[in-house]
C-alpha cells in the first residue's frame, strides 16, 4: 500500500494503477462502517483509493475540528488488510489555498435538516468532495447512507456537473445492540451508550408500526419522541421522501426516517429507509 501525503506523490502513485477504481472518502478514525465501503470497493473495482482527511471547511465554529478522532496507525493497518492501493492523507495546506472559490450546497435540499442545523456545513463537504473525486480519477465513489442527506447531496452534484464518476450508495452497518457505528461514538461513556441506544430503537419501532399499517406521520413522530426522551436533547425527527421533501404519510418504498439527538457531548444522526 503507498501512503500519499502530497498531491504530487499521490498523482505519483496512482499512475500504475490500470483498471477501475473504486474510491472511498473518509475523515478516519475507521471503524467496522468504513471498512464495509471499503471492502465493497475492493470487490467491484480493480484498485481502490482510501482518503483520510478531516476537513476543516464542513466543520462549524465550536464544532469538534480540533478534538476529531485521530488513530493514523490503526487506519494505516487497516487498509493495508483490506487491501487498499492507496491510503491519500493530505495535509489541509495540500487540500486549500486561500480565497478558494467556492461549491455552493442546493438551496432547498442543502438547508433543510442537517443543512438547517448545520448552515454551511454541507458546502465545505460538497468542496473537498469534488476535489477528492476530481484527484482520485475514480470510476466508482462509495459513501454511507448512515450520512443520507450528504449521500443525495453529493449525488446531486455529480449529476449536476457532469462529474464522470458513479456514486454507490452502501448499507449503514450497526453493532450487535443496533448502534449505528460513528467515528463520534469514541466520545460516549458505558451509560451514554445505553441511551444512545434510543436512535435505533426509535427507528425499529416506527418500522414495526409502519408494517403494521400506521403510515401517519405526525404519530409516528411523537412515538419516536417518546422512545427519544432517552437522549439528552432531539434536533429533529423527519419522515421524509428520498428528495427531502416531508410526508404528511409514509409511502412505502419513498420514505425515510431520520434522526439527529445528543447524547453527552456527540450528536448523533441515524435513520432509516422504507
Ligand atoms: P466519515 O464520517 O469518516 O464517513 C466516511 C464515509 O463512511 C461516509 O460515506 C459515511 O456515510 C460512511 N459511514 C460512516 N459510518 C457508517 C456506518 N455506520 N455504516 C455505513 N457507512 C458509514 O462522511 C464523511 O466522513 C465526510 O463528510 C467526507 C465524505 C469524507 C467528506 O469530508
Amino acid at each position: 500500500m503507498i501512503i500519499a501525503r502530497t498531491i504530487d506523490t499521490f498523482k505519483e502513485a496512482k499512475k500504475i494503477l490500470t483498471g477501475s477504481i473504486g474510491f472511498v472518502p473518509t475523515m478516519g478514525a475507521l471503524h467496522k462502517g468504513h471498512l464495509s465501503l471499503i471492502q465493497q470497493a475492493c470487490q467491484e473495482n480493480d484498485h481502490v483509493i482510501v482518503s483520510i482527511f478531516v476537513n476543516p471547511t464542513q466543520f462549524l465554529e465550536g464544532e469538534d475540528l480540533e478534538s476529531y478522532p485521530r488513530r493514523e496507525e490503526a487506519d494505516k493497518k487497516i487498509c493495508e488488510l483490506a487491501g487498499v492501493d492507496i491510503l491519500f492523507m493530505p495535509t489541509v495546506e495540500q487540500m486549500y489555498e486561500k480565497d478558494e472559490l467556492h461549491i455552493g450546497a442546493p438551496a432547498i435540499r442543502g438547508y433543510v435538516l442537517e443543512g438547517q442545523k448545520r448552515p454551511g456545513h454541507f458546502d465545505g463537504m460538497l468542496q473537498i468532495v469534488m476535489k477528492l473525486l476530481n484527484l482520485s480519477g475514480a470510476t466508482r465513489a462509495y459513501f454511507g447512507k448512515k450520512d443520507a442527506q450528504q449521500l443525495a447531496l453529493i449525488t446531486q452534484m455529480v449529476k449536476n456537473y457532469f462529474m464522470d464518476v458513479e456514486i454507490i450508495p452502501c448499507d449503514i452497518v450497526r453493532d450487535e445492540s443496533g448502534l449505528a457505528l460513528s467515528s463520534r461514538n469514541a466520545y460516549l461513556s458505558e451509560e451514554e451508550k445505553q441511551r444512545a441506544l434510543s436512535l435505533s430503537r426509535s427507528l425499529k419501532r416506527a418500522t414495526k408500526r409502519i408494517m403494521s399499517g400506521e403510515l401517519d406521520s405526525k404519530t409516528l413522530k411523537q412515538e419516536m419522541a417518546e422512545v427519544l426522551k432517552e437522549t439528552d436533547k432531539i434536533e429533529y425527527i423527519a419522515i421524509v421522501d428520498r428528495t427531502f421533501n416531508e410526508l404528511q404519510k409514509v409511502e412505502i418504498g419513498n420514505t425515510m426516517i431520520l434522526i439527529a439527538a445528543w447524547v453527552g457531548k456527540p450528536r448523533l444522526i441515524d435513520n432509516i429507509w422504507i
